[in-house]
């Protein structure tokens, strides 16, 4: 193999029992667990290798849904200078092993479904994948609510699962409508997504109240910034707007934390404690990882929420957050891959 999975014993082993060419660059890998895994539709599962000393990981959505797929798959775009996606998509073989640390990632449906009525969905090239999979969750599961999918691609040879969408969409006529856009169309209402096509492609489809709409968007970084804009200029509230970003460069952090003394960080995970000190600038799970304390993680960039902690005493500085809501930030929960304890000790539990 081109890489090197991490077979550390808490991880989970998998063996890659199928690979569907989806488009070209893009594979999806049906996967089976030496355990079985538990996930919900719009998570993802974060593989581990080992690269000379160190971890690497990379994140890739679950394209299959929970109560729905017998098979788990993950759908894979390569990067051309991408140093595991090239690999994942070129070389794997049927019977291939693959290291994994369990489900995870917050975008999910609601916990109450009926409390939106339709449910709109955002994607763009790879970020279909978590949606294709909460769309087949949220149309086999709960019938009285409808949904509208519009998927930007740059063509139609470049679209993923277009079959298998068209399949719920004959199915589901009454209550899903998909709408389809690519970059090198002429006509100008199914080319690209832009701030002037949004508002009119959400008009043209909405049913209800505004307050009955739940908007959920996969894509690259301009383009979710875009339809974020967009919604809410409609007059749409941040918190229907879901997001999953799939970009882990590193951001550039503008501030600094008020207090960049060391602390006192106590840590409880299920039935493991652990105590250590960490000091600005370096992150709690920066700090932890040098200690051999092992921390769920993922992207390391405050974009995924996989290093999730309550944090029930104390006071948790973030220089970055992109996944924990004002709900999330209120109940004490905090990222550790951008937090550094400040103005005391603190205490965090997982
Ligand atoms: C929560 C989450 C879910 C994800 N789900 C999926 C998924 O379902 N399918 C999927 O294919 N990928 C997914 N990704 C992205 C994936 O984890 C990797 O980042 C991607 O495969 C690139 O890894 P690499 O090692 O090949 O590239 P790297 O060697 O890490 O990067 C190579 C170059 O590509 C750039 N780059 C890295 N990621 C991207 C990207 N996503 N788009 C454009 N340029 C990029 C880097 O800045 C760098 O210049 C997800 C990421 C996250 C955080
Ligand atoms: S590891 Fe992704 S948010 Fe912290």
């Amino acid at each position: 193999m081109f890489f090197k999975p991490s077979f550390q014993p808490t991880y989970h082993r998998v063996k890659v029992s199928g690979i569907i060419e989806e488009a070209p660059d893009v594979h999806t890998l049906q996967l089976s667990f030496e355990t079985p895994i538990a996930y919900q539709a719009g998570q993802f599962l974060t593989l581990v290798f080992e690269d000379l000393h160190k971890e690497d990981r990379r994140s890739y959505s679950f394209s299959s849904a929970p109560s729905i797929d017998n098979v788990v798959t993950i759908t894979i775009k390569r990067i051309s200078n991408g140093r595991y996606s090239r690999p994942l998509t070129e070389n794997l073989c049927v019977g291939d092993q693959l290291s994994a640390t369990s489900a995870t990632g917050l975008f999910l449906l609601p916990n109450r479904i009926e409390h939106f009525q339709q449910y709109f969905f955002f994607a763009a090239g790879i970020g279909i994948t978590p949606i294709f999979s909460l769309l087949k969750e949220l149309l086999f599961q709960h019938n009285d609510v409808s949904a509208v999918l519009i998927y930007s691609n740059s063509s139609p040879l470049q679209t993923v699962f277009e079959n298998e969408i068209n399949e719920l969409q004959k199915r589901y006529k009454n209550r899903f409508i998909v709408h389809y856009l690519f970059s090198n169309a002429t006509q100008l209402n199914n080319a690209r997504l832009s701030k002037w096509l949004l508002p009119q492609l959400v008009e043209r489809y909405a049913l209800g109240k505004k307050t009955e709409h739940l908007f959920y968007v996969c894509g690259p970084f301009a383009y979710m910034r875009m339809v974020r804009y967009a919604l809410q200029e409609l007059g749409y509230d941040d918190a229907q707007i879901r997001k999953e970003n799939f970009d882990t460069s590193h951001p550039i952090h503008l501030h600094k934390p008020s207090d960049q003394k060391s602390h006192q960080v106590s840590l409880k995970l299920g039935t493991e404690t652990h105590q250590f000190d960490s000091q600005y600038p370096h992150t709690i799970l920066q700090t932890a990882k040098k200690l051999g304390i092992s921390l769920p993680y993922s992207c390391e960039t405050g974009r995924c929420g996989s290093c999730m902690l309550r944090c029930t005493k104390g006071k948790v500085w973030m220089s970055y957050n992109e996944v924990l809501t004002e709900k999330d930030l209120s109940e004490g929960k905090i990222l550790t891959c951008v937090g550094y304890p400040i103005g005391g000790d603190v205490w965090l539990e997982g």
